[in-house]
């Protein structure tokens, strides 16, 4: 259970608390004699990140700050200590923690908040035994004190919301979510944060001839759906949309090129893209952004079964163009690339998309960067990329050069969906450039996604990276740069 957050104006000095202190003085209010007080300086002096004193019943946490001439690093590291303190409050049955600061900088309260929502985050739906038991002793209520402000808080509790939502998803197998069934967790999602869905069934999808989506679902027994999302706020300040794609591919065998060894390993994930963006159009609307979105799902399994495409398949995607299939486990850039050509009926500003589309970009990054290739305007990744350091969902890039192209071609048909071992995260993001009426900036997050060990609050399994980014993103557009009339 994700703990509430709630505001008070009055110090609750009864309960355990986390102080941040920017300075090396320990704030009176906390009410510390000498004799802890000392030992608390000497801690600190010693470098401690954070001291506990538990007198009596009352437990007092206090954290330092790193010093660090980039304010986003400060932040990062304070988010990283929450992550490291996160087993002090875990299973140890107080319910509420107050986090109050002294002479910190502005927002540490809520990034500290921020970060230790997203490290006590568990998946443990399917747990019977004793483990769910104890996250029901996990804090219940996080008590923020001082003079925060009220927008920062919503945004905060919207947000974390978004990513527990996301993450859930993420983690669910595919024997509980086939596509039809994260198409009704995307509704309800819609129905309860206040955005539009609108889902195309399997037949409307081979009506408007979406070749690659459909050429993926060949070889699974459950039909794909293709998701629309739409917030469209009366106070909207863009004329054209942004569009975002999310990859919806609820689990990746690969097809008949089946994945081998331990390379299946957690492509339940594979929709995270579709999760993600809606996790960033739910923070949206809840938080009444006036920013005119639109999020597109294509979705499917990718399996080897009865009549699966195969290598050597020439197909016509959603676009005319038409695609020779080298490698049925390139499936991702199929789906998104019928969602991005279909993204031009909005006439977008900028078309996002953000998928675990490769291994390379995993080779490349490892899971401390998210791969992007664009052709959109400069100011854009400008901004991105501040957002980025931001909330340290960093971004870095690849290049979208033409010469890439030649990887693609093919003898039989206008190009083909694989380009070989070289350049592979390059050439995927070039084949989805292919499908862009529009400018595109693709995300491809399987370095950051699909890890085994936790990236501090970035868990393991699916962390949802690029949603605190593309929300942040969105969020800040309108102040930053000229939205086209
Ligand atoms: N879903 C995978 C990419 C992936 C791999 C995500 C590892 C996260 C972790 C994607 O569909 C895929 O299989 N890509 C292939 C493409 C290749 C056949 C050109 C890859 O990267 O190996
Ligand atoms: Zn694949
Ligand atoms: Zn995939």
């Amino acid at each position: 259970m994700k703990p509430e957050i709630s505001v008070i104006q009055q110090f609750e000095d009864d309960k355990p608390v986390v102080c941040i202190l920017g300075t090396k003085t320990i704030p009176d209010f906390l009410e510390l004699t000498a004799t802890e007080k000392e030992y608390v300086s000497r801690q600190i002096e010693a470098g401690e990140e954070f001291v506990s004193v538990n007198i009596y019943n009352k437990i007092t946490f206090l954290v330092t700050l790193k010093e660090s001439p980039d304010h986003f690093r400060r932040r990062e590291g304070l988010r990283r200590t929450a992550y490291n303190m996160r087993k002090l409050f875990k299973g140890e049955s107080f319910k509420d923690l107050v986090i109050t600061s002294n002479e910190a900088y502005d927002g540490a309260v809520e990034d500290y908040a921020e970060a230790l929502l997203l490290s006590l985050y568990s998946f443990d739906k399917y747990k019977t035994s004793s483990e769910g038991e104890k996250q029901k002793k996990d804090p219940s209520r996080l008590l923020l004190h001082g003079p925060q402000d009220d927008a920062s808080i919503k945004w905060l509790i919207h947000l974390t919301d978004a990513v527990y939502f996301s993450r859930n998803l993420i983690n669910e197998p595919v024997n509980h979510l086939n596509a039809t069934a994260l198409a009704e967790e995307i509704r309800k999602e819609g129905d309860s944060s206040g955005f539009s869905v609108e889902i195309l069934q399997k037949g409307k999808i081979e009506s408007l001839k979406m070749g690659g989506l459909l050429a993926v679902n060949k070889g699974s027994v459950d039909p794909p759906v293709f998701c629309i999302l739409e917030w469209k706020p009366e106070n909207r300040l863009n004329r054209h949309p942004i569009v975002l794609v999310g990859k919806g591919i609820v689990y990746d065998t690969g097809g008949l090129n089946i994945k081998t060894g331990d390379f299946m390993d957690g492509m339940n994930g594979d929709m995270a893209g579709a999760a993600i963006i809606t996790g960033v159009i739910s923070t949206l609307a809840k938080s009444a952004v006036p920013v005119h979105v639109v999020g597109l799902v294509p979705s499917t399994d990718n399996r080897p079964g009865g009549n699966a495409y195969t290598q050597g398949d020439i197909i016509k995607m959603y676009n005319k163009l038409t695609v020779e299939i080298g490698n049925t486990d390139a499936e991702g850039r199929l789906i998104l690339a019928d969602a991005i050509s279909y993204a031009s009926k909005y006439k977008p500003e900028i078309i996002i998309d953000i998928a675990t589309l490769t291994g390379s970009a995993a080779m490349t990054f490892g899971n401390q960067a998210i791969a992007v290739m664009s052709n959109a305007d400069r100011k854009y990744l400008k901004l991105l990329e501040e957002c980025g350091n931001e909330v340290y969902e960093r971004i870095a890039e690849l290049p979208l050069w033409d010469e890439y192209e030649e990887l693609l071609k093919s003898d039989v048909a206008d190009m083909k969906n694989v380009g070989g071992r070289e350049a592979g995260a390059i050439t995927a993001g070039k084949f989805l450039e292919k499908f862009a009426e529009y400018p595109l900036i693709h995300l491809d997050i399987a370095g950051t996604e699909i890890q085994k060990k936790d990236n501090y609050y970035k868990l393991k399994r699916g962390p949802a990276t690029g949603l605190r980014l593309l929300a942040e993103f969105i969020n800040r557009l309108p102040n930053n740069i000229y939205i086209r009339e």
